[in-house]
């Protein structure tokens, strides 16, 4: 009887289940009721008293393993198909999702070609500046109330100031105080002013701001050059227009509006029915300027100017809130692409 047992067990270890068919014959065969264990447990009667209590327990062993078995391959089996199922090698692979440029950094990209397109190079210098590099070198007066808690984030008060700056007229003092001219640079980046955040003001804004020193610099070149950039950016019809205005580093001083894209200089809200747009400050650099920088005033003159890149997008895209920019609201972000 025992080895009857022994038997059947080497059986059922060599048996290969690998799928439904066989599971189903091995179930029949084994466990069934009319399957060769019950008939196993049939013949325990027959079985020698004092072996009885022995064959049983290996009649119990042999039934457990067999239903195990059964059970273990069933599971691998569903799981297999399972996962057959899952795996499509036909299916094409998930596409990466590209996040959109931000349409400041497209706008300042485009600003910075149309330059690089007639010489100018870019430069760039520290968002925490000192008081020299961002107002005294530029001929800001000590009382000017650009200076004035207002304006300006302080860092440090007192005899050497440090502030985030306030434009990146400071990255173009490094420029003079490094190089020689001629120079002919432009200096795009974040600056801050210590305003109430709102839809037409913030805290922080963007600028790129130029500088040309040579010999023989007039504001006749300032105007051709602003014109050529107001071309490139608005297309061949646009015009610009200079207002005399103030500067400290700057004399004379100019603003410079260019002709209303969006009604064609007819009249809209946007250009506020004017037909103007007011896009960027500038002027001939003042000798006081380029003489804090050790650069020859006598020999050298030059021309700069500075625009906002948020309002240059703003005219672009015609977004009218500041805030969308900086709020990183993906459905905000994703309209806009290069070349729009
Ligand atoms: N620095 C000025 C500003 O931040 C812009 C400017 C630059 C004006 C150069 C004139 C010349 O507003």
């Amino acid at each position: 009887m025992k080895e009857k047992i022994y038997e059947i067990e080497k059986e059922i270890e060599n048996t290969v289940l690998n799928n439904a068919k066989q599971l189903e014959e091995f179930r029949i065969k084994y466990l069934g009721s009319k399957g060769k264990i019950k008939d196993l447990f049939s013949f325990l009667k027959e079985a020698p008293k004092e072996e009885k209590r022995e064959i049983g327990q290996l009649m119990n062993m042999l039934r457990k393993s067999a239903q195990s078995k059964f059970d273990d391959s069933t599971e691998k089996l569903n799981f297999a198909q399972e996962t057959e199922h899952k795996i499509d090698l036909s299916r094409p692979a998930d596409q990466n999702e590209i996040g959109a440029r931000h349409p400041l950094s497209l706008v300042r990209s485009e600003i910075i070609e149309i330059f690089n397109r007639i010489g100018f190079t870019v430069s760039e210098g520290p968002e925490i500046e000192d008081d020299w590099h961002n107002f005294s070198a530029l001929n800001f007066p000590p009382e000017h109330p650009a200076r004035d808690m207002q304006d300006t984030f302080f860092i440090e008060k007192g005899e050497n100031e440090i502030a985030l700056r306030t434009h990146t007229s400071s990255v173009q003092v490094r420029v003079m105080e490094n190089d020689k001219p001629p120079i002919r640079t432009i200096s795009p980046g974040r600056v801050y002013r210590n305003e109430a955040i709102s839809a037409r003001a913030h805290c922080f804004f963007h600028q790129v701001e130029g500088l040309y020193i040579d010999k023989n610099v007039s504001f006749a070149d300032l105007k051709q050059t602003l014109l050529y950039f107001a071309k490139e950016l608005f297309g061949e019809k646009a015009k610009i227009r200079l207002r005399p205005s103030y500067f400290p580093f700057t004399e004379p001083s100019a603003e410079v509006d260019v002709s209303c894209t969006i009604c064609n200089s007819k009249g809209c809200n946007v250009c506020k029915y004017t037909g103007w747009l007011e896009i960027l400050g500038c002027g001939m650099v003042d000798p006081n300027v380029l003489e804090a920088s050790n650069i020859d005033s006598k020999i050298y003159t030059g021309f700069a100017f500075g625009m906002g890149v948020e309002r240059i997008a703003q005219l672009k895209y015609k977004v009218n809130d500041l805030r969308l920019y900086s709020e990183n609201d993906v459905r905000f972000l994703k309209q806009f692409t290069a070349g729009n």
